[in-house]
């Protein structure tokens, strides 16, 4: 299956999908984004993505069009894709601005730009991720810190992904599938690209959104499935020294469903094994799953 892009509603395959460079999502990191896969060709939880969309496009004053239009926009280009699974991205970058303006203003002000730029695109989904389902993977926890709140908000999902990229690059110098990220306090906060669980002694731990953190949708999800499980969750803080001595560790993105963590910076989590809490939340989520996205 191709990539399929859809740019201000023209559909195009990969080679032909071209924006300006003076749009500022490619000069400065300028817009918004959501990632969400397919099941059964049909995007999970989009509504609740729209929304996250709607609300990071706001704080950075970012013009939006309306959700009926990009969720007519997503439909339109998942169907000029061959059937499958895709990974579903949307982005919406502020446009172009003039780099030097005549006047007092500078190239960065934001209200130079008039015309936010709508991209959506389909990519085959990577199945790779249910064999680490399986085996689970390693982490590391990075010496780059989590973007201060005050300074670039990580509930903002913009494309602006250095503070992240600089984690991933200290994670694969490790072998690390995952980059685990602390605040400026040194808590816990994330991955680069998905939220962090652990279990002790039979309850779930995840850091709290005022630690500094995405608003994960999986994350949601799954603090609402193991509330529904009757096991007790907890949004606390807690320190690398909790992760390594944790019974189970594991990451939730929309892609990665739940992914066991067997492992953080050569030592093992718990057994080395994806454990019996992360398992059975694992197997919740995908029947929540079915039950929402019955097969045609
Ligand atoms: C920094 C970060 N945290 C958490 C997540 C997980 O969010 P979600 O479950 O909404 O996919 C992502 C997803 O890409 C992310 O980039």
């Amino acid at each position: 299956m191709k990539e399929i892009v859809n740019i201000n509603g023209e559909i195009l395959g990969r080679d032909r999908a071209v924006l300006s460079i003076f749009d500022r999502g490619f000069l400065y990191g300028d817009s918004v984004y959501e990632t969400l896969r397919t099941y059964d060709g049909i995007p999970f939880l989009q509504d609740r993505h729209l929304r996250r969309l709607a609300a990071s496009a706001e704080r950075i004053t970012i013009p939006l069009p309306g959700s009926k239009e990009i969720a007519r926009e997503i439909e339109r280009t998942c169907q000029a894709a061959e059937p499958g699974e895709y990974l579903v991205r949307v982005v919406v970058t502020r446009g172009e601005g003039p780099i030097w303006p005549a006047g007092p203003a500078v190239g960065l002000d934001p209200s130079l730009c008039k015309s936010p730029s709508l991209l959506v695109y389909v990519i085959p989904f990577p199945r790779r991720i249910e064999a680490l389902q399986k085996t689970g993977v390693p982490v590391s926890i990075v010496p780059i810190r989590r973007n201060p709140r005050e300074s670039l908000d990580p509930s903002i999902k913009s494309c602006n992904q250095l503070n992240n990229i600089l984690a991933v690059t200290a994670a694969s110098r490790k072998a690390a599938f995952e980059a685990i990220m602390r605040n400026p306090a040194g808590y816990v906060a994330e991955g680069a690209s998905s939220n962090v669980f652990i279990a002790r002694g039979g309850e779930i731990w995840t850091p709290p959104l005022a630690a500094g953190i995405l608003e994960g949708i999986t994350r949601e999800v799954i603090l609402e499935l193991a509330r529904d499980l009757g096991i007790t969750v907890r949004e606390q803080d807690f320190l690398p020294q909790d992760l390594l001595d944790s019974e189970e560790c594991f990451l939730t993105s929309s892609l990665k469903e739940v992914l066991p963590v067997v492992e953080c910076d050569g030592h093992p989590i718990g057994s080395g094994r994806p454990g019996p809490l992360t398992i059975r939340l694992l197997e919740k989520y995908r029947e929540m799953v079915r039950i929402s996205h019955p097969p045609r």
